[in-house]
């Protein structure tokens, strides 16, 4: 496994993605990565509470700008290894840059789950521990991708998924500007667009139970969840108010057309850096979500 360290295998050439889901991943690259910053306290608390050891081969499927892999490849240290799987290559490259550090072993796979079983993508064994955080609902069946999870780790070995949770808030419910509540407002339109967009009705499997059955259904000894707060308080630092403007941004570009008029100029003024009560020159932008971390083990 050593040799693999650094390495980027492709399953996923050529392929272009998802099916219906939309979400431009690479675009992303830029806020996913300053997010990853604001999580690192969290991320560690949530790899010490799933105590990963060193010398573990632990997979992190969607690995996104790779935040999370950072953790892990701290946790199994130099006797370990981590294997980051995404289907979005940017995304893999900004990862792996972040991650990648001396006499480590961190093997990139590029693959579409959609297209690709994990379990053929995967030239590592066995494996310890697979953790899947805000991957499992992009696929359009997570019951599948759940069992697909179990299918690559050894008996006695770990399956972590992390869906749920609380959404992000930000704001005050008075914010001073337009009608109070525009940050639920933009929660529901962000749910309605989430169940419109990435989990439409006919070309997703509709599960119809929480992620606990679906793990014990799949399989999976022994299932618990805990949830883990990022909690930073007011007054937030310019660079972390530069990244909840851009998650904001973010949120506005997808569900601006499902807004009403005044929230949507709102928001516009929120995210005005010239605007005396736009995000960058207020003191009371907080930053309060809570990520759910499911985990279940694999019968020996
Ligand atoms: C919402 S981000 C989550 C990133 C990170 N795990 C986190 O929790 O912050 C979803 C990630 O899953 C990846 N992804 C989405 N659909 C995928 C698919 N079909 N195959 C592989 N990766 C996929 C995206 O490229 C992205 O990195």
């Amino acid at each position: 496994m050593r040799g693999h360290t650094g390495a980027m295998t492709d399953a996923a050439a050529g392929k272009g993605g998802h099916a219906h889901d939309d979400v431009d991943w690479a675009a992303t690259a830029a806020t996913l990565s300053g997010w990853d910053e604001l999580e690192e306290g969290r991320n560690r608390a949530i790899v010490d509470w799933l105590v990963v050891r060193p010398g573990q081969v632990v997979v992190d499927v969607g690995s996104g700008a790779g935040g999370m892999a950072a953790a892990l490849l701290d946790a199994v240290g130099t006797a370990g290894t981590v294997v980051i799987v995404d289907g979005a290559l940017e995304l893999l490259t900004v990862a792996r840059r972040r991650v990648e550090r001396r006499d480590h072993h961190l093997v990139a796979v590029h693959a579409d789950l959609e297209h690709e079983p994990l379990s053929r993508v995967l030239d590592v064994r066995p494996v310890d521990l697979v953790h899947a955080s805000a991957v499992v609902h992009h696929l359009d069946d997570e019951f599948a991708a759940i069992r697909a999870l179990v299918d690559v780790v050894r008996p006695g070995g770990r399956v972590v998924v992390v869906e749920g949770g609380l959404g992000n808030r930000f704001l005050p419910d008075d914010c001073g500007i337009g009608e109070p509540g525009v940050e639920q407002r933009l929660a529901a339109a962000q749910d309605a667009w989430f169940w419109s967009e990435v989990r439409p009705a006919g070309a997703t499997v509709r599960t119809g139970r929480g992620w606990n059955v679906l793990l014990a259904e799949a399989g999976l000894l022994d299932v618990t969840a805990r949830s883990f707060l990022l909690d930073l308080p007011p007054p937030l630092e310019e660079s972390t108010r530069r990244v909840v403007c851009a998650v904001l941004a973010g949120q506005l570009a997808r569900v601006d057309d499902r807004l009403g008029g005044e929230d949507r100029a709102t928001l516009a003024r929120l995210l005005d850096d010239d605007d005396p009560q736009g995000l960058m020159r207020r003191r009371d932008i907080f930053v309060l979500g809570a990520r759910t971390v499911h985990v279940g083990t694999v019968p020996a």
